[in-house]
């Protein structure tokens, strides 16, 4: 069976790691079009998502969510159209409690109205949150707003922001969620970004096309961790086939952080149609040792170090899945450059980073470009 929506992990921008609740139009509209015109959406970042505070802290008279008219002025369906045009689709966000984490109406006994509400604005992306949830089975609230999305009449996709208490990595496809995530929230900072790392590892089985592990959005561009820190972040979500959404100012970015953003290489990793999470191949000492198969019979192939000193990987071909060959082709995805070797794949990997190769069997003709030193 083939999934509608979620064939690949979703990729898109969340207001939440880039403003938290300073959400408007005006962002909305610019992140818009900045993703339109800066090379983001060629790459396939396609949805761009409102996270909490955009409504009003009351229902109208009829029960329906209100969008704050001093922040969208010009009202959800009205966004929704301005960024269709664009060739992108918009996120909203939601809570399966009685209040948002920020304390707005949260949609617990109003599914049904909300999913019609965004139905009617023309939401694609509903993220559905789990605060005030009031101890409540979340596997029902979940259930409840599944059901709602699937009666509204509109694909929604519905990511699952239960923080991992109640795995819902067992339950989430159960219920039409396509994501779920899998820890708590990530920071801006490196602890964060090894923690989550450590945990999400662990699920790779629970992910394939139409449902994704969620080790939660970006931070790369927020200024908390250090270029490399950056790479290692967004290249082991690209491994673990997370969904990628962007969390920074896209007006503010720098060259260093689009150019992670737009790397298609490993964006190419991340989107490959196989849908596998990277597994595990070997972990010692904070050495890990990953593994993600693609769909042309090559393998993505991470050494990863988290610790705070630099420390040498190894593996083989073969433990890393790859079939018997007398050579093999490495295309290094952050350098863009290819090496050959007989079977042997080891590198210095320093503090914090990680290398990534695409590796297959070398094929005749193949050339190699000398990697940058
Ligand atoms: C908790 C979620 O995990 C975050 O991603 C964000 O949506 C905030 N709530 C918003 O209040």
């Amino acid at each position: 069976q083939t999934p509608s929506l979620a064939r690949t992990p979703p990729m898109g921008w969340n207001s939440w790691n880039a403003v938290g609740c300073d959400v408007d139009q005006k962002l909305i509209t610019d992140t818009a079009d900045a993703i339109a015109a800066n090379g983001m959406k060629d790459v396939g970042y396609e949805y761009v998502n409102i996270d909490d505070c955009w409504s009003l802290k009351q229902r109208d008279t009829q029960g329906r969510l209100v969008a704050d008219p001093q922040k969208f002025p010009q009202g959800m369906k009205w966004l929704a159209d301005y960024v269709h045009d664009r060739g992108l689709k918009l996120g909203i966000y939601g809570d399966a409690g009685t209040a948002t984490c920020a304390g707005y109406p949260g949609s617990l006994g109003h599914e049904k109205a909300d999913a019609r509400t965004f139905a009617d604005w023309g939401i694609d992306y509903l993220k559905y949150d789990n605060c005030n949830n009031e101890g409540l089975p979340a596997v029902d609230r979940y259930r409840a707003m599944g059901e709602a999305l699937a009666e509204a009449g509109r694909p929604i996709l519905f990511s699952i922001c239960e923080w991992g208490a109640n795995q819902p990595w067992n339950w989430g496809t159960s219920v039409g969620g396509q994501m779920w995530r899998t820890t708590g929230d990530i920071t801006d900072d490196w602890d964060s970004v090894k923690s989550i790392i450590r945990k999400n590892l662990t699920l790779a089985e629970h992910a394939g096309p139409g449902h994704w592990n969620d080790p939660d959005m970006l931070q790369v561009g927020n200024g908390g961790m250090s270029e490399r820190e950056y790479r290692t972040h967004f290249g082991m979500w690209a491994m673990m086939a997370a969904p990628l959404l962007a969390g920074t100012d896209l007006a503010k970015a720098s060259d260093t952080t689009m150019e992670l953003l737009l790397n298609r290489e490993l964006v190419d990793v991340n989107q490959d149609r196989l849908g596998k999470q990277a597994d595990v191949v070997a972990a010692e000492g904070g050495r890990y040792v990953l593994a993600k198969p693609l769909e042309d019979g090559s393998v993505a192939l991470a050494l990863y170090n988290e610790n705070d000193y630099a420390a040498t990987i190894s593996t083989s071909a073969k433990d890393a899945g790859l079939p018997p060959a007398e050579e093999y082709t490495l295309r290094d995805l952050f350098t863009h450059t290819e090496a050959r070797t007989t079977g042997t794949l080891r590198a210095s990997v320093p503090a914090h980073g990680v290398v990534i190769h695409r590796v297959r069997p070398s094929e005749a003709g193949d050339t190699v470009t000398p990697a940058r030193s």
